[in-house]
């Protein structure tokens, strides 16, 4: 059984929807970030701050590399985990890719006062200029839920039909031959 992979922007819900997700399958959850602090015994701001961004970036990707080699996950990723294709090949050839999409307005109302994330310190132009960069990479996901306004339990019901949706269509394909 493939891994169900979670990919989007910061604060589209990855981790709260991954973890009700994870609930619902009887799945194991794991959160990239919380692998990585577990490994470098950092948050994930530390690592930014004392090492910089390409630290933080090859930690990812080793952790992701150990996660796409297990099964029955729920994996919620950081939001730039899949900007590098290397890591997007890895979560996509053993999972199902799954994009949490959400507007700014509603990112920046969820989470635009908190401060552990380093990358949403700088203005909002700029933080909308990586949003909107983000989008192209996010849209290749298999498909895409809207979590904008949504509760956590209506985005998990919506990926449970999807990913059903998604399990007959492939009976149906195998059928055909
Ligand atoms: C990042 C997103 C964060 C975290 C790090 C970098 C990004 O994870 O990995 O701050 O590049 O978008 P969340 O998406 O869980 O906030």
């Amino acid at each position: 059984m493939r891994n169900i992979v979670l990919i989007g922007f910061m604060g589209t819900g990855k981790s709260t929807v991954g973890k009700r997700l994870a609930q619902s399958l009887a799945w194991d959850f794991v959160d990239t970030d919380y692998e990585i602090g577990e490994v470098t015994s950092l948050s994930v701001s530390e690592i930014f701050r004392r090492h910089g961004e390409t630290r933080f970036r090859s930690e990812e990707s080793i952790v992701v590399a150990r996660l796409s080699q297990q099964e029955r996950l729920v994996i919620a990723t950081g939001g730039g985990t899949v900007l590098n294709p290397l890591n997007w090949d890895a979560l996509a050839q053993n999972g199902t890719v799954i994009a949490l999409h959400a507007s700014l307005e509603a990112i920046l109302a969820r989470i635009g006062n908190k401060n552990d994330r380093p990358l949403l310190k700088g203005p909002r132009e700029a933080i909308e200029k990586l949003w909107s960069e983000r989008q192209e990479c996010y849209s290749q996901a298999d498909f895409i839920v809207d979590t904008s306004q949504k509760s956590v339990d209506e985005v998990v019901k919506e990926i449970l039909i999807q990913l059903e949706r998604m399990t007959k269509n492939e009976f149906s394909e195998v059928a055909k031959d």
